[in-house]
Order: structure tokens, then sequence, then C-alpha cells
């Protein structure tokens, strides 16, 4: 081979190679184009280093020079494709139009919203808050609240049993004993807390959920009491405008038992309507006797509602469920 054709093709493939890398879409994965690029070197390229040695003696020096200058300038041509790369392509990821993240902001669970309002206007009312543990005995969760022996609510399908004698609350109510066994009247009390039931988890049931319970036991309290209290509650809880009723209703720690409902709307379109909100009654004699209490001297009425339905009807909630998922998404809606 002649060294003017040597050179020739040596300057022809750095142009090419430089023509190749010079077309690629920056977009290109690095590796895809030294692919490209080699397959424009693995023949020529290897070519002109065998046709060295088929070179007179006194042009292998040009050759020589000439071909890892070629070497050097497809590799610049390719640190220029890099460079290329990363200034282009960074600039087109990088949208400063996008309006920034904000800070993730978290936010109380619907429930404890509800939870917190109630007990702030109850307190208001002049009441404080009693707990009582979540592992309760028989006695505690039935006999003192005057279940016979017998009810039904005691069976294993509907009560969770941790031992002969303990089980899991199935409502709030055992706070009532439990309190009235530790403060003298007069008692004002509402008990939030967890309960459970052997319930299947589906759209309106869960197997463990909040309950609030309420008591105020001195003397002379009557009916009146109870009627004026919780309507007012509602009056504060669901506007001034809303008209509530109560029902008869039947638990055996109450007599009388009540229901009160109250006029809400369930954004379904059809406007207001009656909704149950809580169940209620005087507290049955045989309770107040269980605490300890002289049922003679001491009247009083309880409540007990669930904040999870409240809830679900003022943030127009459909399924329980969502308020078990700790879905972020759902959760974000409720930060203020
Ligand atoms: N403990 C009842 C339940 O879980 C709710 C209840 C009803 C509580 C009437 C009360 C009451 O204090 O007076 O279904």
């Amino acid at each position: 081979m002649q060294l003017s054709d040597y050179l020739a093709q040596a300057d022809a493939l750095a142009h090419d190679a430089r023509t190749l890398l010079d077309a690629l879409d920056q977009a290109t994965r690095l590796d895809d184009a030294k692919g490209q690029l080699n397959a424009l070197k693995d023949e020529r390229l290897v070519a002109l280093q065998g046709a060295l040695r088929s070179l007179a003696a006194e042009d292998r020096r040009a050759a020589g020079i000439a071909f890892n200058t070629l070497k050097t300038t497809i590799q610049e041509s390719l640190d220029a494709f890099v460079a290329r790369q990363s200034a282009g392509g960074e600039g087109q990821r990088f949208d400063a139009t996008m309006p920034a993240r904000r800070g993730w902001q978290g936010s109380l669970h619907p429930v404890t919203l509800v939870i917190d309002e109630i007990c702030d206007i109850f307190r208001e009312l002049g009441f404080t808050i009693a707990l009582g543990p979540e592992a309760e005995t028989e006695r505690y969760n039935f006999g003192a609240l005057n279940f016979p022996p017998d009810h039904p609510a005691m069976e294993l399908h509907d009560t969770l049993y941790l031992g002969d004698d303990t089980l899991l609350r199935t409502h709030t109510s055992p706070v009532q004993v439990r309190t009235l066994q530790q403060f003298a009247p007069p008692v004002r009390v509402l008990a939030p807390g967890q309960v459970y039931r052997r319930d299947f988890f589906d759209a309106t049931h869960a197997p463990a959920f909040m309950q609030l319970e309420g008591l105020a036991v001195d003397e002379g309290i009557s009916f009146v009491d109870l009627k004026a209290t919780l309507a007012e509650f509602a009056r504060r809880f669901y506007g001034a405008s809303r008209r509530v009723r109560f029902g008869p209703s039947y638990f055996p720690f109450v007599e009388p038992g009540a229901q009160m409902d109250v006029e809400v709307d369930l954004n379904d379109g059809k406007g207001l309507r009656w909704v149950e909100i809580l169940g209620c009654g005087m507290v049955h004699p045989n309770v107040l006797e269980a605490a300890g209490l002289d049922s003679e001297r001491f009247t009083g009425w309880a409540f007990g509602m669930g904040p999870a339905r409240i809830a679900m009807s003022r943030y127009d909630i459909h399924d329980i469920r969502q308020l078990y998922d700790s879905d972020v998404r759902f959760l974000e809606q409720f930060a203020r």
C-alpha cells in the first residue's frame, strides 16, 4: 500500500467516525453509541493496523503516527458525544417550569379528627376523659353491665376471648363501671377507645374500631339532661339547623334505652335524611349497684357512638377499609 493511500484511508475513517457520532441522537445510550462505533472500527481500523507492515520501511513511521492520531481522534469524537449527551440530556430532563414538589404534610386520621372534635364539644359541656383497658374481664364487659349470663353477645362467634375470663372488650361501656368505682359522683366522662368484635372485614364492618362512650351520674339526673345534652352536642357538631330525634331502643345496661338520629346529608343527591348517631339511655340501676353506688340516691345517663361511622358520613367515605389502609393519598386529604 502507498503511504498516500494509507493516510487517505485513515482520514476517511476519522471522518466517518465523527459523522456517525454527530448524527446520533442525544438520547442514544452510550453503549449503543459504542456498539455502532465498534462496527465501524472493526474492519477498517484492524485493516489499517495490519497494513502498517505492508508499507515500505521508510513510510512506516509516518503511517504509525497517522494510525495513532486516528485512534485518538475517534476517542475524542466519542468523548465529545458523551459530553454533549450529558449536557444536552440533562438540560432536556430538567424542566424549570415544573411546579416544585411540596413537602409531605402529615395529618391526623379522619377518625381522630372526629373524636377530637367530639371531645372538645363535651369538654365545654363539663366532661373529662376516662380510659379503660382493651383486654377486659367478662364481668366488666358483660356481667356488671346487666347482661344475663347467657346473653348471645357473649358467644364465641361474637367476642374475641383471650383466656377463660379475659376478652377483648366489645364496647367501651365497661369504662362506665370502672369510672364509677374509682370516682364518686358527680361524674361526667367521655371514654374514647378501641373495641373488638369477631366480624368480617368488609366495606361496612371492621373487627377493631373506635367507640366513644359518655356517662353522667349524679343525684337528680333525669332523661331531660340526656336529651338536652345530646341534642346540644348534635347542634354543635352538625350545625344548629339540624334536627335530632330520639326513639326507643334496647341495651341491657340502660332503662329506658334510646337512640338518637340526626338529619344529615350524605352527599348522594338525596338531601337530608335521618341517620342513627348513637345509642343512649338512663343507666340501669343494676349497673350503678354493680359499681357500688346506691341506685336510690344516684341516677345517670350514658351513650355510645361509633366515630368511624360519623367520619364516613361527614367525609363521604363509602368503604370503612379506607380508614385502615394507611394510604397516604387518602389520608393526605385530611391535612389542614
Ligand atoms: N355499648 C353499646 C354498643 O356497643 C353502645 C351504647 C348504647 C352505649 C347505649 C351506651 C348506651 O352507653 O347507653 O353497641
